[in-house]
């Protein structure tokens, strides 16, 4: 794949940050990166522009844990327009998610969608790979800690856990008091 088109958005800290986060068991980067490589392939099959799809496909997913599987095309959409990208990149970004959410209203947004798809269950392959050799649940171990959906989750059952503890011996002193 030729990166020429996306070469500032690599570098961007909102795609930068997504090698922290976790989707579909594995980074998002991942993720993000196999869905750009697989729209820019599809893109000239189905005539649509390179350069639009393999930007919305970097950026797809941003912010994704804010939303559900179907409003959070939206919320990416949003954060690629603050960005500064162009109409046409949010058009795509907003129905990646079809048939779960809106319908794609360009060439664009179907092949962001197909790839996305496809995307997905390479995603799924490589993770199920990995299992054999135990480094799919080092790396999502890993990615727990540092995705901070996940780091407030853990945070929040650990805190509940103690609770309980603290609670229970309370409750057995109460008793034998
Ligand atoms: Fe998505
Ligand atoms: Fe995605």
């Amino acid at each position: 794949m030729d990166h020429a088109s996306i070469a500032d958005l690599l570098e961007h800290p909102r795609v930068l940050e997504t090698r922290q986060h976790l989707h579909h068991s594995i980074p998002k980067h991942d993720h993000i990166m196999r869905v750009a490589r697989y729209s820019y392939h599809l893109a000239p099959l189905l005539g649509a522009d390179r350069r639009t799809v393999v930007r919305a496909a970097l950026l797809h997913d941003l912010d994704s844990r804010l939303g559900t599987l179907t409003t959070h095309g939206a919320i990416a959409a949003r954060v690629a327009a603050e960005m500064g990208e162009p109409e046409c990149v949010s058009q795509a970004i907003v129905s990646h998610m079809y048939p779960l959410g809106p319908r794609p209203t360009s060439r664009e947004g179907w092949v962001l969608a197909l790839a996305d798809k496809v995307a997905s269950v390479s995603d799924l392959t490589v993770f199920i790979g990995g299992l054999f050799t135990g480094y799919s649940l080092r790396v999502r171990r890993q990615l727990c800690c540092t995705d901070p959906f996940y780091a407030q989750r853990q945070a929040r059952r650990r805190r509940r856990r103690l609770l309980g503890r603290l609670w229970r011996r309370v409750g057995r002193r109460g008793l034998t008091e």
